[in-house]
């Protein structure tokens, strides 16, 4: 039963697999350069990733099938911030035109659940566009400024003994 819900479920996880990965990457690495602000941002959104990844398993489950836990690509390692954030706003755009084109397709197949679950997902991903699309206008607004900033408040925080975890 809806063995083509499965396979765009699958496909799915994989590509929130590879998002974490990615997502983490770029946070290890803003939060080695002292961006706290990114990196945050960047951590915050792979675990919101993770938990897609946790519903798109259930459903799987609850289908009878199992979850593939394959990643779509391998993390790319990019260590400029505005190529991290310009990848990141790319990857949330193609999620969020997949996950409509997958609710389109569990609706034809009558599958109603799975539709409103990839629906749910495009909302969420529209949002995570929407944050990386802001912080690519800031850097273009701001240039190093931006950053700079970022690493004078890492600075100030570890001075004044209110660092907080990212
Ligand atoms: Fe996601
Ligand atoms: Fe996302």
């Amino acid at each position: 039963m809806h063995e083509k819900s499965v396979e765009l479920l699958n496909r799915s996880v994989a590509d929130e697999l590879t998002a974490v990965h990615q997502y983490m990457y770029f946070h290890f690495h803003c939060d080695d350069q002292g961006y706290d602000l990114l990196a945050g941002l960047f951590r915050r959104t792979a675990i919101q990733e993770m938990g897609h990844i946790e519903l798109l398993a259930e459903r799987v489950l609850f289908l009878k099938g199992d979850v593939e836990m394959k990643t779509a690509e391998e993390a790319k390692p990019i260590k400029d911030v505005r190529e991290m954030l310009e990848m990141a706003r790319q990857m949330e755009e193609s999620s969020a035109r997949d996950y409509n084109l997958f609710a389109n397709e569990c609706a034809q197949n009558a599958d109603s659940v799975t539709k409103k679950l990839f629906e749910q997902l495009v909302a969420d991903e529209e949002r995570h566009y929407d944050q990386y699309d802001i912080e690519v206008e800031n850097i273009t607004k701001f240039g190093e400024r931006y950053l700079a900033l970022q690493s004078i408040e890492r600075s100030k925080n570890l001075a004044t003994g209110t660092a907080t975890e990212a």
